[in-house]
């Protein structure tokens, strides 16, 4: 824990221990640069609190980079609630609440939405003693609802930039596509997938999930140890990160990788190793940021639901479509292109 927090670039770090569950409540602050670091709750099972720490530091790191891609004025952060076990009922809206009273007392240095694990319900408990600094609650609660819907499209809208770049032609009709992980927003890009005419192929850990998507369209199931290797043109990750290391990327089987889950590399130099078996790599915190951009557009600048779906494809189609010409431009990978473009924005500050 020591060598994680001493070899962090963000800013800080809370940590509390919730004696009532046992879980571990951590809150990483990257940066507040641009404007209130904003990041999602997760909650999960950890093998042991470091490995939690080490996940929030990271994701936080990713939503930096993220927002700073965005036309808001947000910085990057991420709470994550690290539980021996899953919680449900007055337990679970214990915990959130309590969570929520460390938010509301940061003052507004840390504001959150939905994330693995947690609901846009969650996000009304929490804001029961959160207050103002929590987002994506349920319309009924005066939210802008679910952020996944958002971040499907925004994945979507970068899969037609991909196209448009490999093919010049940006339809999605007839692609095949894999998707790793019928979760949250799995779900969601199935359905706009299957829409697009796309030919869908699925895996999940979870069994139950995949029998839904077979219920929900034609698409063809891959077993989860077979998804990576499976022949298609995209790949989407849209379950948890690390999915793209050594050993993965040399089975790939795809033409590019496009999906929503937060830190797919497993270390930096697997974007140079996508590159040389020549897979374009579209940066998961810019093809991802749909969700927070579409949720915060709305609660924070007045948009409808239409212009805030208007906003979230275009601004994804149009940054992707940037990164990789600047990636050509100056003969870097995506991931390092996209990563310039968020730099240069956090330098110049607000
Ligand atoms: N889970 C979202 C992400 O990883 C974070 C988020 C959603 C933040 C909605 C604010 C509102 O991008």
């Amino acid at each position: 824990m020591e060598e994680l927090l001493r070899q962090w670039d963000g800013e800080c770090v809370v940590v509390r221990h919730d004696p009532p569950t046992q879980a571990w409540i951590l809150i990483a602050v990257h940066s507040t640069r641009l404007g209130p670091a904003i990041g999602g709750t997760r909650m999960r099972g950890y093998p042991g609190v470091s490995e939690a720490l080490e996940d929030a530091q990271r994701l936080a790191s990713g939503m930096t980079l993220k927002l700073a891609l965005t036309e808001l004025d947000a910085g990057g952060g991420k709470a994550v609630l690290c539980v021996p076990r899953r919680l449900e009922g007055a337990e679970r809206a214990g915990l959130l609440r309590r969570y929520g009273a460390l938010v509301h007392s940061l003052g507004g240095l840390f504001q959150t939405g939905p994330d693995v694990g947690t609901s846009a319900e969650d996000m009304d408990t929490i804001a029961e003693t959160a207050g103002p600094f929590v987002h994506s609650r349920p319309e009924g609660s005066g939210g802008a609802g679910d952020s996944a819907p958002y971040t499907a499209l925004g994945v979507e809208a970068g899969m037609r930039a991909v196209c448009e770049r490999l093919d010049g032609d940006g339809s999605l009709a007839g692609r095949r596509i894999l998707i790793q992980g019928i979760g949250n927003v799995g779900r969601h890009l199935l359905e706009r997938l299957l829409q697009a005419g796309a030919e869908v192929l699925v895996s999940d850990v979870d069994a139950r999930a995949l029998q839904q998507a077979a219920a929900a369209g034609a698409v063809r199931v891959v077993p989860p140890d077979e998804a990576l290797a499976a022949e298609c043109e995209l790949f989407a990750p849209c379950a948890l990160g690390g999915v793209l290391n050594e050993q993965s990327i040399a089975r790939l089987r795809c033409r590019a990788v496009v999906g929503s889950a937060n830190n797919q590399l497993a270390r930096p130099e697997d974007a140079e190793r996508l590159q040389a078996r020549g897979i374009l790599y579209a940066p998961d915190f810019l093809v991802s940021f749909g969700g927070a951009l579409g949720v915060l557009g709305c609660e924070t600048r007045g948009w409808s639901p239409q212009e805030a779906r208007e906003r979230v494809a275009g601004s994804i189609r149009r940054r992707l479509a940037e990164v990789l010409a600047l990636a050509e431009a100056e003969g870097l990978g995506p991931e390092a292109a996209a990563r310039r473009l968020a730099e240069r924005r956090l330098a110049a500050g607000r």
